[in-house]
């Protein structure tokens, strides 16, 4: 490539720019593409117009582009402080402020589109804002760097999405809510090692569910409280000569504070590793949860039926049901987890203050984001449309010794110690197996007072599934009525969170 006008931009495959100057283009019809300032940021530096190769490879527009309004807010604040602290005129800094509030119609409407050839979506907004106004559009970056400028659009982009993830979240955990109340009292057999153990009930079990969707919505809570410091006014890595009000931006904005070292604030990206870390986590819960609706639907277990709208079938089965969407949300758990590694991986070993590295951040986070707010939705939608086969359920309680342990309670209740009355009823099992008989109801009380003389009649009332999912009333148990209560244990810390 041969030397090139300076400040010009790098024309990308044989395209033809221009580099406008002060004010000249105004997009007139819906859409147009308007023109900014032509000139990248850096263009002063270079004699060399760079290679259009090179330049898209370290643009970040297509990713960086759904930051626009909060760039552009971050903006108005800094030209409305920079104009109160006298370092540019007042006048100026009114209409910047104004045509910023253009710039973000014009978006919104559609009357100015993104230019796929700027660099970035700072580059883009400040080209626009230059083009339209000519050197009062140049003086929007006295004392900022795109470093901070960065660092706040992407924590004002959090702010304003992660409370939206969050209703989200909260959504969901409402609709199990209410199935779990609806099924407070339905049993079913517990598992561990994917073996009957003990019979719960469906309430117990979308609760514990919630619980964990619970931690969730606290955990992107907690983050977003540590996010809420402002970095405007941090510069490049040093903070600036010029008289910035940080706590006046910061307030402007929304921020509980400004941050409180500037370095830190442009090399800092604990908040995305938080929030991709509650990301991953709420999509590890979501794809055990669905892991669980995948057994239930197969014919096998059949406790639960996924309405045809929230199913596929097969191309060449034609009988096939399939639950996809809890499969594809587990799937998608993986992305997540990746994502989270993508960014512990790209800040590990990283130079302080700023190093372009960082620009990788957020590609993997939106994605998680939007991973997250999918998946809730999609979750959210069959679960809601789901059916439970209740009688299903009942009878997988029986025939398995469900009820072994609440034999062994009740002998301790008569004193017995624990490991005594396991190996009583342990041989009261062994004698059922050998006599064919499928659970302790069956044994007659002559043959289990062999194994206990403190076997009474009323032992078998404490036998049937109900009777032991009932009798578990310790706090967190899966009584229907201890159920009952942490639905609105749940229920009173959503309408607080
Ligand atoms: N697009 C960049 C990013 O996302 C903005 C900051 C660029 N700063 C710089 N000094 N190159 O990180």
């Amino acid at each position: 490539m041969g030397p090139a006008k300076k400040g010009g931009r790098p024309s990308a495959g044989g395209k033809k720019t221009s580099v406008r100057r002060n004010g000249e283009s105004r997009s007139k019809a819906a859409g147009e593409r308007e023109k900014n300032s032509g000139a990248v940021l850096w263009a002063g530096r270079t004699a060399e117009k760079p290679d259009a190769g090179a330049f898209a490879f370290q643009a970040s527009l297509p990713v960086d582009r759904r930051l626009a309004f909060d760039d552009i807010a971050g903006s108005r604040v800094h030209a409305a402080m920079l104009g109160k602290q006298g370092i540019i005129p007042a006048k100026a800094a009114a209409r910047i402020d104004a045509e910023l509030g253009r710039i973000a119609r014009d978006l919104e409407t559609g009357k100015l589109a993104f230019d796929e050839g700027a660099e970035d979506i700072h580059s883009f907004i400040e080209g626009i804002l230059t083009a339209r106004l000519g050197d009062e559009g140049r003086m929007v970056h006295a004392g900022r760097s795109r470093n901070d400028q960065v660092a706040l659009d992407f924590r004002l982009y959090l702010k304003r999405t992660v409370p939206e993830l969050r209703a989200g979240l909260a959504e969901t955990i409402r609709v199990l809510l209410d199935q779990a109340e609806k099924y407070a009292s339905a049993v079913m057999p517990g598992y561990t090692h994917l073996q009957r153990a003990q019979p719960v009930t469906l309430g117990h079990h979308l609760c514990a569910w919630c619980a964990g969707l619970e931690r969730d919505l606290s955990r992107f809570a907690d983050a977003l409280v540590r996010l809420d410091e402002c970095p405007l006014g941090s510069g490049a890595l040093a903070g600036s000569g010029l008289p910035l009000d940080r706590a006046e931006t910061a307030g402007a904005l929304g921020f509980a504070r400004p941050t409180l070292n500037s370095m830190d604030s442009v090399a800092d990206r604990d908040f995305a590793l938080e929030l991709s870390s509650a990301c991953a986590i709420t999509m590890i819960h979501l794809s055990r949860f669905c892991e669980d609706i995948v057994i239930w639907a197969s014919e096998e277990f059949n406790f639960i039926e996924l309405s045809e709208a929230w199913s596929t079938g097969s191309s060449i089965m034609p009988q096939k049901k399939n639950p996809d969407f809890a499969e594809l949300i587990r799937g998608k758990a993986g992305r997540t987890a990746g994502n989270l590694v993508a960014l512990l991986t790209l800040l590990k070993g990283l130079p302080y203050a700023y190093d372009k590295d960082l620009q990788e951040d957020k590609e993997s986070l939106f994605d998680s984001l939007d991973t997250v707010g999918a998946c809730l939705r999609i979750f959210r939608g069959m679960m809601q449309s789901a059916s439970f086969n209740l009688k299903r359920m009942k009878a997988a309680c029986a025939g398995g010794f469900l009820e072994a342990t609440d034999a062994a309670d009740y002998l301790v209740r008569k004193g017995l110690p624990f490991r005594k009355a396991h190996e009583a009823v342990a041989l009261i099992v062994r004698d059922c197996v050998a006599a064919g008989r499928r659970s302790l109801s069956q044994q007659p009380l002559a043959e289990m007072k062999k194994r206990s003389p403190l076997f009474e009649e009323d032992v078998y009332r404490a036998l049937s599934p109900s009777a032991c999912a009932g009798a578990r009333t310790t706090p967190g148990g899966a009584a229907p009525k201890e159920v009952r209560r942490q639905i609105r244990t749940l229920r009173k810390k959503l309408t607080k969170a």
